[in-house]
């Protein structure tokens, strides 16, 4: 079998940590797994794919040989070594926002869309966490029943916003119940404290007074589905769970709707599973649904709110469906579609 060289660049970040256990999980096919991130972490020694890799700095130099770089390192370190990357033949898988909405960049959820990868330019953009979430259990309802439009407010775990937002919430805990902490000044990136509390902002606020982050939802999800006319209203809150984001929807469709019909349309679609028997407690939290490959969809039923409506709440590892998993995927997905410049 052919083996492939794969650059990772945030290899020390919390979305890079999960890539390199990933490839390992899923058995990649891996000749050489390059480690990449900034000075900082340049001769850090992190086991990977078998060996013990030497962590460099990212430099323009640093893509030569690879087939496949994925990049979790924010937009700005995207944009600045894109170019470089192409230069040297290796195709970009991008987790950031830095070209999701670029027209010549397929934004990628590989059950949904996957087929987008043949037109790639080099480029692939990886969507934002929620909204990948949201769409594992919106597509399939779509594909049945016709998506006009969705409200959707999000309960988005610390490790969204990176490896920081893991110890912040720890730090936080720990001075509440008087625990000696690492260090007692822990600068914040959140705007409030998160421990024992709920923050309904991520991102900058817009004119409209929706954020950023609300807006990748709509904008990213008429991309995804290549659907302009579909509406939707979010709000995004950070909440003090470590890992697995969690969204409650509330959709309205153009064909009249049914739960049979709606549990047998999620049932038929892979990367999503049914785990709703309210009366068993049987519900998707971010505790079940940690390091699990699959989303899951409860409180499934039909909404009050519109005529032809579903209510339903999701539950995916936004660590992994929300960006290495999927990042993972659409590298597997290259492979077999031929798609790589290498091949
Ligand atoms: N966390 C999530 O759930 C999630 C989900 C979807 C998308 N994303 C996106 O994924 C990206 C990474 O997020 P994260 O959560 O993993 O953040 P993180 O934990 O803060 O990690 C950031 C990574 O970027 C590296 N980096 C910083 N400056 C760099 C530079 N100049 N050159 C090369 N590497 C540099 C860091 O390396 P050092 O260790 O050397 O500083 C670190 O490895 C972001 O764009 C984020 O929006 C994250």
């Amino acid at each position: 079998m052919k083996k492939y060289r794969i650059g990772i660049v945030g290899a020390t970040g919390a979305v890079g940590q999960e890539i390199i256990h990933l490839l390992e999980k899923r058995e990649f096919p891996v000749a050489e797994a390059r480690l990449l991130a900034s000075a900082r972490s340049a001769g850090r020694e992190i086991q990977a794919c078998g060996n013990l890799e030497v962590v460099k700095e990212t430099t323009f130099d640093s893509f030569n040989g690879l087939d496949i770089a994925i990049f979790s390192a924010g937009a700005k370190n995207t944009l600045e070594f894109a170019e470089a990357a192409s230069k040297q033949n290796c195709v970009i898988i991008d987790n950031s926002s830095a070209f999701r909405m670029d027209k010549d960049v397929p934004l990628v959820v590989p059950e949904i869309n996957g087929d987008c990868l043949e037109q790639h330019k080099g480029i692939i953009a990886n969507p934002n966490c929620s909204t990948a979430v949201a769409l594992m259990g919106l597509y399939p309802l779509h594909k049945r029943f016709g998506l006009k439009r969705f409200f959707a407010s999000t309960y988005q775990a610390v490790s969204g916003a990176g490896a920081e937002g893991v110890i912040l919430l720890d730090e936080q805990i720990k001075q509440h119940f008087s625990i000696e902490t690492q260090s007692a000044q822990v600068e914040s990136i959140f705007p409030h404290p998160i421990a024992f509390n709920l923050i309904p902002h991520i991102d900058e606020f817009r004119a409209d007074g929706y954020t950023k982050e609300e807006l990748k939802m709509r904008n990213e999800t008429k991309k995804i589905l290549n659907s302009q006319n579909i509406r939707v209203s979010c709000t995004c809150v950070r909440v003090p769970v470590y890992r697995a984001h969690s969204i409650s929807i509330n959709a309205e469709f153009d064909s009249p709707v049914n739960v049979p019909d709606a549990r047998s349309a999620l049932e038929d679609f892979s990367g999503v599973e049914l785990w709703d028997i309210p009366n068993a407690q049987r519900y998707p939290m971010p505790l079940n649904y940690s390091e699990k490959e699959i989303c899951g969809v409860g409180r499934l039923r039909l909404d009050h709110g519109f005529e032809n409506g579903l209510a339903f709440w999701i539950v995916g590892d936004q660590l992994w469906k929300g960006a290495a998993l999927n990042a993972v995927q659409i590298a597997e997905e290259l492979i077999e579609r031929k798609c790589l410049k290498t091949l």
